[in-house]
């Protein structure tokens, strides 16, 4: 080996050393999602994907191919249905009311207290009546139909509507 290159060599080496140090060499990006950018890749494969369909307060139905783990609320940001969600999931407001409709119901985990205390100040109340905040996407909800109620009351902060991530 000339002079030359094993300079050239030793430098290579303590560049990359340096830059193994600055960079690492696999980031896991899913460990540090916001709230919300899940719902924006697409599945992975059609194993995950769960068709979810959103109607309207005017009945405009939205289909959507979410997948396995994604929150119906930020699922809907994702595709413009106007499910508000003023206090973004922190069960904080009644503003990602909606009506499940079907047999689907039963296949959510039951509500908890704290769900079921804001829902008791949701205007237009239904026996189906869920906080779409609280509703991640399981292969058996493969179908679900979310509707929105006729309005909702946002007592979270008033006139604050947060934007879509
Ligand atoms: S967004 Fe406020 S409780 Fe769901």
């Amino acid at each position: 080996m000339s002079i030359s290159t094993s300079v050239r060599h030793v430098a290579y080496n303590v560049f990359s050393s340096w830059q193994s140090l600055l960079v690492p060499r696999s980031i896991h990006l899913s460990r540090y999602l916001l709230h919300g950018e899940y719902e924006w890749q697409d599945p992975k494969s059609e194993d995950e994907v769960v068709n979810v369909t959103y109607i309207d307060k005017d009945g405009k139905r939205t289909p959507v191919r979410g997948k396995i783990g994604d929150n119906a609320l930020y699922l809907a940001h994702r595709y413009g249905v106007e499910m508000e969600g003023a206090c973004e999931a922190s069960l904080a407001c009644t503003t990602c009311h909606v009506y499940v409709l079907g047999e689907h119901g039963d296949k959510l985990p039951p509500s908890e207290e704290k769900e079921d205390d804001l829902l008791d100040m949701a205007p237009f109340l239904k026996e189906n009546s869920r906080l779409g905040c609280q509703i991640t996407l399981t292969k058996e909800l493969e179908g679900l139909e979310l509707q929105l109620p006729q309005a909702t009351r946002n007592f979270y902060v008033d006139g604050h509507k947060p934007k879509p991530h």
